[in-house]
């Protein structure tokens, strides 16, 4: 019941006003986000990947207004790729991108993000690591495949990320496994209508279930993007059935949520990447993950509260 309204109030400035100076928020907010700056978040990189994990990074911020803004986003990208080469991590270090960052919602965006996102994916390639294109709210991800189809002509390795809840994804998963794309694949974390998604826990999961077996029994890379221990062992069983060795995908998880099964996957041989957020546009990231379980909720009253 509460998701929806965390996820309405994700959207509202007075709301972003209020939770960004309440006491207290930094402490909740650090759990998630590890880091406001480059330097603060390349000894988590150096720091997963000494544990066997590999990490996608994603440089947080979405709701931007101008092109200077998107220009902004896509200049912090290439300086985090231009650290990562002094890191030298190849692909134990790829990127995660959300398009709205880089200017998709403004007037003439889908060009302007097109334009904005080649130079991250290029300068990635150069340092031999990849780009992995986020999902966002439905209205936006006709544009963001057509991004993902145009940048892997150069790019094939660039990646896109699909949600079990909408009910076109089967479709996509269909499309994307044919052509060998890397996919990942997440229950989908947005507030969707019932017109385009299903609102169901157990109906997401059982979506969520049959997109992965075709995207193990197809020709791509599937990224399983879960916590939930139901899926991720009915995933390692569809990739058996598939006859995929532990090379030919992998498991991803948010930083700070089930740590202990970020290390115990990658103990038995699984890669396991860890989605690293850090800057400081955190709101709609950080409420996000509030929506997802409740708890975080109150454990965020409390520590607001008791400051
Ligand atoms: P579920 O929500 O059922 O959680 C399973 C268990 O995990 C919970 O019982 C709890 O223990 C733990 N857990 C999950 N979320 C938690 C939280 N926030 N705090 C504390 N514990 C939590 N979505 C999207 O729309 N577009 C995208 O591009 C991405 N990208 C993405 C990348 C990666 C690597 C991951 C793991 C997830 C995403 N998501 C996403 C988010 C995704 O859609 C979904 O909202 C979350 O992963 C939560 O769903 P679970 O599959 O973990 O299951």
């Amino acid at each position: 019941m509460l998701a929806p309204v965390i996820l309405a109030a994700s959207r509202s400035d007075k709301m972003r006003r209020f939770v960004s100076a309440a006491p207290g928020t930094k402490q909740v907010v650090e759990r998630f986000i590890p880091g406001e700056t480059v330097d603060q978040v390349v000894p988590v990189v150096q720091e997963a990947v000494a544990k066997g994990l590999e990490v996608t990074l994603d440089v947080v911020g979405e709701d931007i207004t101008t092109p200077e803004q998107a220009a902004a986003a896509r200049d912090a990208y290439l300086d985090l790729i231009a650290h990562l080469k002094d890191l030298g991590l190849g692909t134990k270090a790829e990127m995660s991108v959300k398009l709205s960052m880089f200017g998709q919602a403004l007037d003439g965006g889908h060009e302007l993000a097109l334009a904005n996102v080649r130079p991250v994916v290029e300068a990635a390639a150069a340092i031999g690591t990849t780009v992995t294109l986020d999902a966002e709210d439905h209205t936006t991800l006709d544009s963001m495949f057509a991004i993902h189809d145009e940048l892997r002509k150069d790019f094939p390795q660039t990646g896109c990320v699909i949600q079990a809840y909408l009910f076109r994804t089967e479709d996509d998963a269909r499309r994307l496994a044919e052509n060998g794309s890397r996919v990942r694949i997440v229950k989908g974390a947005y507030k969707e209508p019932a017109e385009v998604a299903y609102q169901d826990k157990g109906e997401i999961d059982k979506a969520y279930v049959r997109i992965t077996r075709i995207l193990m029994e197809g020709a791509g890379y599937p990224m399983i993007g879960s916590h939930d221990p139901r899926l991720i062992a009915i995933s390692q069983e569809l990739a058996r059935r598939a006859g995929r060795k532990l090379d030919e995908y992998e498991f991803q998880m948010l930083y700070g949520i089930r740590s202990e099964e970020h290390v115990r996957l990658a103990a038995e041989g699984h890669r396991m990447r860890v989605y690293t957020a850090y800057g400081t546009d955190w709101y709609g990231y950080f409420m996000r993950r509030l929506a997802e379980k409740p708890a975080n909720l109150l454990f965020f009253a409390r520590s607001t509260l008791t400051k």
